[in-house]
């Protein structure tokens, strides 16, 4: 499998990243030092995860990594949607102290105080979808894209937008699998980046997830993590734990083992107890 998905204009998604939701402090520094060390070259943050700042630090002060050698997306929270999306932006290159960001997506498809029904939150997502394309083509975002769009939205954005989201950021997992939007991205050319792979960690003791991580002598994170790879999606687990981390190498991942079609057929069955860990977008008009 090839480490990276080619995204729209040439950019280069490394396929195996590393989540940074819920993680702060020196935890977060420690993650991403450990993601580092394991060959993990892709970093996933946000706005309103409030650790970009640290995710800097652990980048540029601990690992003294060089700029061009890391991926890393960022997102627009959806309490600086509209008019405001454009300095939310600048405020996230320079809480991450860099030119540019490798990827800038929308975090919700739904703006911060309004209702989900308001007509309002398309409109939003459109001015704030023309601010990302201005910040691509002044050098600040080499790819920009959306997160949490449900293929209604992703229709809406398309009929305006002078260019396509580059990725879909959305919760997929084998109790999850999203196989129509999925479908939806891979028409428009849209790559997925799969979240909450391990579903917040409560997939790791399924029995079917156990009997292929025994069958094929990795841990349940791999087997879930490379369940998604073989779907065609980038992943982005989230541990603070070194040991852990080191579970999400590339090299682990992507390298010398597959899942077979019977055991992704049993992961596959997990879909028939569907089940969501995160927030859901479909209400939101
Ligand atoms: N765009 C969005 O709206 C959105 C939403 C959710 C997530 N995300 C992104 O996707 C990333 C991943 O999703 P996620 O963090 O929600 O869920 P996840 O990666 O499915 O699971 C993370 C949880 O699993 C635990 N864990 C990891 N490895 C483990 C292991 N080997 N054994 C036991 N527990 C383990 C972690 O705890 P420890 O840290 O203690 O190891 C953490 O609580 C996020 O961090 C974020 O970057 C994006």
């Amino acid at each position: 499998m090839h480490p990276s998905i080619s995204l729209a204009g040439g950019v280069e998604m490394p396929r195996c990243g590393l989540g940074t939701f819920k993680a702060g402090g020196t935890e977060v520094r420690g993650a991403v030092s450990a993601a580092l060390a394991a060959g993990i070259r892709h970093i996933d943050t946000a706005a309103i995860y409030k650790n970009e700042e640290l995710i800097a630090e652990a980048l540029w002060d601990d690992a003294r990594i060089p700029r061009g050698d890391v991926f890393i997306t960022s997102k627009i929270s959806p309490y600086q949607m509209g008019r405001k999306a454009r300095q939310a932006a600048e405020e996230i290159l320079q809480r991450l102290r860099v030119d540019f960001v490798d990827l800038l997506l929308i975090h919700w498809p739904g703006a911060s105080g309004l209702k989900a029904d308001s007509p309002r939150n398309a409109e939003l997502r459109l001015e704030t979808w023309r601010a990302l394309e201005a910040l691509k083509s002044e050098g600040r975002a080499r790819a920009i894209g959306v997160s949490n769009f449900e293929a209604g939205h992703l229709r809406q954005l398309l009929d305006g937008a002078r260019e396509p989201p580059a990725v879909n950021q959305i919760e997929v997992h084998p109790r999850w699998p999203q196989v129509h939007l999925r479908r939806a991205c891979a028409e428009a050319g849209v790559a997925v980046t799969a979240y909450a792979s391990l579903g917040c960690g409560q997939l790791l003791s399924e029995p079917a997830v156990r009997r292929a991580a025994s069958e094929a002598g990795r841990s349940p994170a791999q087997v879930l993590l490379r369940w998604g790879l073989q779907q065609g999606c980038a992943v982005i687990p989230k541990s603070v734990r070194p040991e852990r981390v080191r579970e999400f190498a590339p090299a682990a991942l992507l390298q010398g083992w597959e899942l077979s079609a019977a055991q992704m057929g049993a992961l596959d069955a997990l879909a028939g107890d569907a089940c969501k860990f995160c927030w859901d977008p479909s209400n939101i008009l």
